[in-house]
């Protein structure tokens, strides 16, 4: 039997009631196949802050450091009391970007899908989902202008400036782009290569490798596109996208107008994979304000389940059944308020719930 540690950061705002439905479906598929999951919880965020000075303790490094993979809720607080925490002691300063440079998780995989049981949410019209979307999302997430130095300061006149440097090195951008190729061969094999190399030197390397690259990967058809025209066709023709590769901002971005494209954040899980380790989260903060009402949908947390048992375990058929449990209870026509436009023909559940009727769908799927 195949034993795993998975380290539980359930993070702040709806991630303890969300986090709590992705254990749940961890434990039916500890039930079902041929493996045991060890569950290591640990403070992270925000709330590691309050309770332990500090929001990615030493004792939570210790765990994530021993743990197989790392499952993480969202983290944050809202404007208002985010200012009760020192600004580098802000979870996203002070743990998530810490974590990512930790384990070195260059390749963050972040799935544009949109379940059918879901399409009237989407906020595009049927004639532009036209078969549905169902696009991946490949953000380089240790580099860039997040990582690069930073500077604030006063010139000689006292006026404040501030400098941040985007950096990469080439051996960064190769490693992201063979990712991308990677997946892009599992898939449709088309890739979208994002960059803005008609002003950033960054994209002028960053293509340039590409170049390099590409002859690895014949089958592979390379479109290159603009970020902010790439913007505008995710809008207009997603159904032309299958994999996308970009920097880490572009990333920060247009994968959030992914979830945009979708309806909602909620519908964001991801993986972040490094070398040696890998750790999965959504794409969403924390939803302070509807934290604690068992309202929140859970699936993207559910989501990054599925992509820890088909990246971290190789669990590619048990994988496919929890995503399809998940699209099983919106075609139930269920769904929870967070992801409902007040649409009578909708049931709505609470995060439970969901999590239960997945759980419920899973048990029944036949074994691998
Ligand atoms: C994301 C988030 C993070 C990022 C924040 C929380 C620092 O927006 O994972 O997309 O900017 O990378
Ligand atoms: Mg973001």
């Amino acid at each position: 039997m195949k034993s795993y540690k998975i380290a539980i950061l359930a993070g702040d705002g709806i991630g303890p009631e969300i986090t709590a439905e992705a254990v749940k479906i961890l434990k039916v598929v500890e039930a079902r196949n041929a493996v045991q999951f060890e569950l290591l919880y640990t403070p992270f965020g925000a709330s590691a802050y309050f309770e332990c000075g500090h929001p990615y303790p030493d004792a939570s490094k210790a765990i994530t450091d021993a743990a197989d993979a790392i499952l993480k809720g969202p983290i944050g607080l809202n404007h208002e009391d985010s200012k009760k925490i020192p600004v580098d002691l802000q979870p996203e300063r002070g743990a998530l970007l810490p974590m990512r440079a930790r384990y070195n998780t260059y390749a963050n995989i972040r799935p544009v899908s949109l379940p059918n049981g879901l399409a009237h949410f989407s906020p595009l019209k049927p004639e532009i989902i036209g078969d549905g979307i169902d696009i991946i999302i490949m953000r380089e997430l240790v580099g860039g202008l997040y990582f690069g130095n930073k500077e604030l300061g006063r010139d000689a006149n006292g006026k404040r400036y501030v400098r941040e440097t985007l950096e990469y090195t080439e051996d960064q951008i190769r490693q992201i782009l063979k990712a991308a190729f990677d997946v892009s061969m599992r898939r449709k094999k088309r890739l979208h290569n994002i960059h803005k190399s008609n002003v950033l030197k960054s994209s002028v390397l960053w293509n340039e490798i590409l170049e390099e690259v590409a002859p690895e990967y014949p089958e592979v058809e390379v479109i290159p596109m603009l970020v902010d025209a790439a913007a505008t066709h995710l809008c207009l023709n997603p159904g032309q996208f299958d994999v996308m590769v970009m920097e880490n901002m572009f990333g920060d971005i247009l994968s959030d107008q992914g979830g945009g494209i979708l309806g909602s954040l909620g519908l964001m899980p991801s993986a972040c994979l490094g070398p040696e380790k890998a750790y999965y989260e959504p794409s969403h903060g924390s939803a302070p304000d509807i934290a604690g009402k068992n309202m929140a949908n859970p699936y993207s947390m559910i989501g990054s389940v599925a992509m820890m048992l088909e990246y971290s375990f190789g669990m590619l058929a048990e994988s496919r059944n929890v995503w399809d449990a998940m699209q099983g209870v919106f075609n139930d026509g269920y769904s929870t308020p967070d992801l409902s436009r007040g649409n009578t023909q909708v049931k709505l559940i609470s995060t439970q719930d969901f999590g239960d009727r997945v759980a419920e769908k899973l048990q029944a799927m036949p074994k691998a």
